[in-house]
């Protein structure tokens, strides 16, 4: 992609963008190398890729925790710069919840951590009170505001630290395996919280291992391969085999039935892929009425 280095990331310039960067930890190799990635405002965005391929070190770029060795991270436009004010404003445009939330986690009570960060922007008490109360109330979690983070249940943790992140009122919420190790109502219930934050504003990208979420989660489908990142509609995306097999994932079970469905004449090209298994019921009453 060539632009002018005067305006690097032109006239309508994404939410968020790394452009041409690169990483390498302290004596290992790099990881991720001359790499775009848009944050588009108000697409929901599953990652996916290899174990080692990048993605939390990608989701820590973006969100200021790491400085590319090479290229730019910008903020609609203006490139960001690493210090106190720079990040400053970054982190109250991006938020990162990390995969494990005991890294996140350090207070006593749970009200105390999810108020750090608000108190950090130097808001007033009442302000903090009502980021708190709002962030706990859009995690489900408002019965556990003064409960001691070390006896919470594992679960209940990473809700707590999501929150913690949503009082930052972020544009951007950037949340790595959010899913990982909730049983299945848990993350149907963090499914359900992320998509009302969505439906309030909020721009989500999640890293996952999980193909069928993500098709019936995301707007697009980003696939770290090692030629760089994918980015496109996760249904078209997700069903690239070559891209899938790049980014060591299998196809989405919506993806295999809709194949299935369409080599037996049951779907027409038009017909969307079912997601669920609801969606398929729906799709199996009417290509076989009365069945
Ligand atoms: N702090 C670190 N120091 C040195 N190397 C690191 C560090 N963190 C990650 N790496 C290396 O960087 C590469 C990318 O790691 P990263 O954690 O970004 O991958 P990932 O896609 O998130 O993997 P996973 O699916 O296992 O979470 C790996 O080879 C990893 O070993
Ligand atoms: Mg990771």
């Amino acid at each position: 992609m060539s632009e002018p280095s005067a305006a690097p990331y032109g006239a309508a310039a994404p939410l968020v963008a790394l452009r041409g960067a690169s990483y390498a930890y302290e004596d290992g190799p790099t990881v991720l190398s001359g790499l775009d990635f848009d944050v588009v405002e108000g697409r929901a965005v599953a990652l996916l890729g290899r174990n080692g391929s990048g993605k939390t070190t990608l989701m820590r770029l973006l969100s200021g925790g790491l400085r590319p060795r090479t290229g730019t991270l910008g903020v609609e436009g203006v490139p960001v710069t690493y210090d106190r004010k720079g990040l400053t404003r970054l982190r109250t445009t991006v938020q990162l919840v990390v995969q494990d939330p005991d890294d996140q986690l350090f207070a006593a009570s749970v009200a105390q951590d999810v108020s750090f960060g608000p108190l950090n922007l130097g808001l007033s008490d009442g302000d903090v009170r009502s980021r708190v109360a709002e962030a706990l109330a859009a995690l489900d979690i408002a019965e556990l505001a003064d409960r001691p983070t070390h006896l919470l249940s594992y679960g209940q943790r990473k809700r707590t630290a999501i929150a913690g992140a949503v009082a930052m009122r972020p544009r951007v919420l950037i949340l790595d395996e959010p899913t990982a190790g909730l049983d299945p109502d848990g993350q149907e219930r963090l499914l359900a919280t992320l998509g009302r934050l969505r439906d309030t504003g909020t721009t989500v990208l999640m890293a996952t291992h999980d193909v069928d979420l993500a098709l019936r989660w995301a707007d697009d489908a980003a696939l770290l391969t090692p030629e760089g990142v994918r980015t496109g509609p996760v249904a078209a995306t997700l069903a690239r085999r070559d891209l899938l097999a790049r980014a060591g994932l299998g196809l989405p079970w919506g993806i295999a039935v809709a194949e299935l469905l369409r080599a037996q004449g049951l779907l027409t090209g038009t017909d969307e892929e079912p997601r669920t298994p609801d969606e398929l019921a729906a799709l199996a009453a009417r290509a076989v009425p009365g069945a």
